[in-house]
């Protein structure tokens, strides 16, 4: 994608936008959702939940949108009556790639990483966590829910989910789809259908969890 497009990726559109580094993203969001809802940016009702999930209100409370920030670029996607997540990582030396794949992730996850060596191992490591990431933040509890509550496996189309703690629902509610962004970079995005009965606004319940161990979240 070129800086400053937009291409749509199953019911989403994604916007790709050059940002400066550690700088706030909220102005530019704002604007970059008011052109796509063709809405004044100031007419938008962007809230946050108790876990700084942004939301859409009122009039565009339909819509969902997220949006992630590496590197000096923003990813933001945004869809209709879906929950999205998206998580975009600069591409940069992880020489502590299987360290951290063995901590969080799930063992079978961990175990494919090791058995890959070199940029692989680090790419694939990157891959598993900006899948991951990005439905965590679709669910909206994000990391502290624990990246080793969600397993994904490799297959020709790319990541795909096949076990996930009972309260992200089931596994195949859920579409994700890994994009490369921009040279350097790459991302994923993660959405299933709104459910009118909870939505992202209802709280997420409780169930038995995937692996057990509670509390493993960290940055890559
Ligand atoms: C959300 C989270 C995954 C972001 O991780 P990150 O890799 O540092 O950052 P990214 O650039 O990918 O995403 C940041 C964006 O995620 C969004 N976000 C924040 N919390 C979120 C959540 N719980 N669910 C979904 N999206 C969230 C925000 O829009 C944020 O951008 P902004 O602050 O510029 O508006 C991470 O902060 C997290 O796991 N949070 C858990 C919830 C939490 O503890 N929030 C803090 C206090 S309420």
């Amino acid at each position: 994608m070129h800086d400053n497009q937009d291409r749509l990726v199953g019911p989403l559109r994604c916007g790709w936008l050059a940002h400066p580094r550690r700088t706030p993203s909220a102005a530019r969001v704002r604007a970059w959702l008011g052109t796509a809802l063709q809405v004044p940016a100031g007419d938008l009702v962007l809230s946050r939940d108790a876990h700084c999930r942004p939301q859409l209100g009122g009039a565009q409370a339909a819509f969902d949108a997220n949006w992630s920030h590496s590197g000096d670029h923003l990813l933001v996607v945004l869809g209709s009556d879906v929950q999205v997540g998206v998580d975009l990582e600069h591409v940069r030396p992880r020489p502590h790639a299987l360290d951290l794949a063995r901590r969080y992730y799930a063992p079978e996850e961990a175990d494919w990483v090791a058995g890959l060596a070199g940029e692989g191992r680090e790419r694939a490591f990157l891959r598993l966590w900006c899948a991951k990431e990005a439905l965590l933040k679709a669910h909206g509890r994000g990391l502290a829910f624990g990246l080793h509550r969600l397993r994904f496996i490799d297959s020709p189309g790319g990541l795909s989910l096949v076990d996930c703690d009972p309260r992200l629902g089931r596994p195949a509610d859920w579409q994700v789809r890994e994009l490369s962004p921009g040279t350097g970079y790459i991302a994923a995005a993660a959405w299933r259908p709104l459910r009118r009965d909870s939505g992202p606004r209802a709280a997420t319940g409780t169930g038995a969890a995937v692996g057990g161990v509670a509390g493993r979240g960290q940055r890559p």
